[in-house]
């Protein structure tokens, strides 16, 4: 049985309010805030840049972070790069790559822009661009994917969950494809890492880009890349902490990941993080997925029964509830539920203008649930959306 109750008296602030954005951000439970708050106290030093106690004791326990969070992937801590977000690993991955005149990226529709303009940006440098449309579901088929694939293609950039949508690609199968095209693959992880199993090994891909601060529960500048071959890659970033030996006029890099993780880290954001997937893990990823889905489902359902509202995305959505009530824009509607019922939403754009153009609207209010949400709160914020309708009749 899972106790949403006990987990709950690890996140303060959900006494004060309902917090229904968690595809944005989550919040960060006692045990991890106290990890960090013990590394500042107790030990803090730089990372990898010292003989002295505080600096081993700080290199020993962000390299103990690497592992924990490589393993929750089933990835190698070599292949296992801190970044400071999913927007930053997806960047190293577009500036790092030996891109050549005529080369070719297929990506979809459904991206957050941090999956997008780093491709878009590469036709400057003469790399064509394709992109999929989704159905209306959230959903890309594998089939029109595999149609978008030239002789030239490098790489496919796609999302396993959509954080408008919360549909869930077959990231698995779709890099089977890819590779059968002698194709890389490279799948933006912020929204399925810590909301469902992920198991790169299994999965096959290349690239593997998330984000600490969501279904990790871990501080805000804090992510994780996934590099499945690093001799790929020239490094982007150069400076300290990346290389072994310099000259007058040249330098050796260190193997991965530290020639990719240049200068000093976020040391007790990765630390934390480190116990954040511990977290995580001592909870039970199935579990979590489960509760997730579940308020997400009920709360689809409810708001679907409302006249004055329109729900989009697709059933089994992994914890995300996009819906507009109709007539009001999407930010009146959440500046409402805040200020009357102190739920938060997002509402807007999603950082995903495309996508959400494409539902021919112009934003979406977006509940989005994660294992601390209980369905007494789904069912206020259900209650808060069909008290709206007095403002639209
Ligand atoms: C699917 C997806 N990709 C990328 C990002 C960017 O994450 P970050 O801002 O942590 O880099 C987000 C953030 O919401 C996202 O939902």
């Amino acid at each position: 049985m899972y106790d949403v109750y006990a987990v709950r008296k690890d996140f303060p602030v959900l006494k004060e309010v309902v917090y229904l954005d968690n595809t944005a951000t989550t919040q960060t439970p006692i045990p991890v805030v106290e990890t960090m708050i013990d590394y500042f106290y107790r030990y803090a030093g730089n990372y990898g840049r010292g003989a002295h106690r505080l600096a081993r004791e700080t290199t020993n326990h962000y390299e103990d972070a690497r592992e924990i969070v490589a393993s929750f992937l089933n990835a190698e801590p070599l292949n296992t790069v801190f970044t400071k977000n999913t927007t930053e690993g997806i960047n190293l991955i577009a500036n790092s790559y030996p891109w050549e005149v005529g080369d070719h990226i297929v990506t979809t529709l459904l991206e957050h822009h941090s999956n997008l303009l780093p491709w878009m940006r590469l036709q400057k440098k003469g790399v064509n661009i394709t992109v999929i449309n989704p159905d209306n579901k959230g959903k890309i088929d594998s089939y029109l994917l595999e149609n978008a694939f030239t002789e030239k293609t490098k790489l496919l950039a796609i999302t396993q969950v959509s954080n408008v949508f919360g549909s869930v690609q077959d990231v698995k199968g779709m890099t089977k494809i890819a590779h059968r095209n002698n194709i890389k693959v490279l799948i933006d992880g912020a929204q399925s890492a810590g909301h469902m199993p992920v198991d790169l090994k299994d999965i096959g891909c290349d690239f593997f880009a998330t984000s600490g601060h969501k279904g990790l529960l871990g501080s805000q500048g804090t992510g994780v890349l996934y590099v499945k071959e690093p001799d790929v890659l020239e490094s982007a970033s150069v400076g300290g902490g990346t290389v072994s030996d310099v000259s007058e006029s040249t330098y050796t890099l260190e193997p991965s990941p530290a020639c990719f993780e240049a200068g000093t880290p976020n040391i007790p954001g990765v630390i934390g993080l480190g116990r954040a997937v511990e977290y995580v893990e001592k909870i039970g990823i199935s579990k979590i997925k489960k509760h997730e889905m579940n308020l997400s489902r009920e709360a689809a359902k409810k708001l679907s029964e409302l006249e004055h509202v329109e729900v989009y995305g697709p059933e089994n959505s992994l914890g995300i509830v996009p819906f507009n009530v109709k007539g009001l824009n999407a930010h009146d509607v959440a500046l409402i539920l805040d200020q009357t019922k102190q739920i938060c939403v997002r509402s807007g754009y999603h950082c995903a203008i495309p996508i959400t153009r494409f539902l021919k609207v112009d934003g979406t209010v977006r509940a989005s649930f994660a294992l601390y949400n209980t369905i007494e709160e789904m069912d206020i914020l259900v209650k808060a959306v069909s008290e709206l309708k007095a403002l639209v009749s």
